[in-house]
């Protein structure tokens, strides 16, 4: 089996205070956890406040599809760079919902944050009603494919995340076996443009992700790591889902 270095990576989504900053930095700096990667994504203002550290890397939470111009209130790829960010959420289900991002913009987010040198975590689920029609595998297939099949080779410089909508802030979790089939479905279908890159790219699970879920959604073979909201705002209980993830 490829050894796939697993990532916990916390989503502040629009929460977050500079005390935050310094009690999370503080918190990770504690737990030794080497053979897992951590990454933090606050609000792109908080970026600059968090001290630098070996225990964890920064990234950005959306970035422009833009490179640069007039395009008052957006931040570019190069500028979340120089911030400190070594990777991007892209095409969260919030942002695809709530501000309208289509896959075409998704693609062009993509494109720009691996232009930039980011590494971005690119994200796909099915709302609830699309679960209950039994049509998760082809919502997945035809969102992975605008992304992907044209541009395979974004796949060596991406991650993935599976959120299932439905699981997103609502307490409801996918089970571990829910959650295993989704993700090798998604390493499956994404071998179709490149089995060498399908291999080795990490599949994050998000949604409701806590301290009591992740050691089994961890320990599934095609999850690799987890995207973090709610539970990411609380020091302890992120540091314990980080430390789950160890072998
Ligand atoms: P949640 O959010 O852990 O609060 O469900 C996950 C996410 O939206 O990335």
């Amino acid at each position: 089996m490829t050894q796939r270095r697993p990532l916990i990576a916390a989503n502040w989504k629009m929460n977050g205070s500079v005390d935050l900053v310094h009690q999370t930095s503080a918190a990770l700096n504690n737990i030794g956890a080497s053979s897992v990667e951590i990454l933090i994504c606050p609000p792109v203002i908080f970026l600059s406040h968090f001290p630098k550290s070996s225990h964890y890397a920064l990234g950005g939470q959306n970035v422009s599809s833009e490179r640069s111009g007039a395009f008052t209130g957006e931040i570019s790829a190069d500028m979340l760079r120089a911030a400190g960010a070594e990777y991007v959420i892209i095409g969260h289900s919030e942002r695809r919902a709530l501000f309208g991002e289509t896959d075409a913009v998704v693609l062009a987010k993509t494109n720009q944050a691996i232009s930039a040198k980011l590494t971005p975590i690119v994200c796909f689920g099915e709302t609830l009603i699309e679960r209950q029609q039994e049509k998760t595998m082809q919502v997945l297939a035809q969102h992975l494919d605008a992304v992907y099949a044209a541009h395979p080779e974004l796949l060596r410089h991406s991650v993935i995340a599976y959120e299932p909508i439905w699981a997103i802030g609502t307490g409801e979790t996918a089970t571990p076996e829910q959650a295993q089939q989704v993700h090798a479905f998604i390493r499956t279908h994404l071998s179709k443009y490149d089995k060498e890159a399908a291999e080795k790219v990490r599949i994050l699970y998000g949604g409701s992700v806590n301290a009591e879920n992740c050691a089994a959604l961890f320990a599934q073979p095609d999850i690799d790591g987890g995207l973090v909201g709610g539970a990411s705002l609380k020091p302890a209980e992120f540091s314990a889902i980080c430390l789950s993830a160890q072998d």
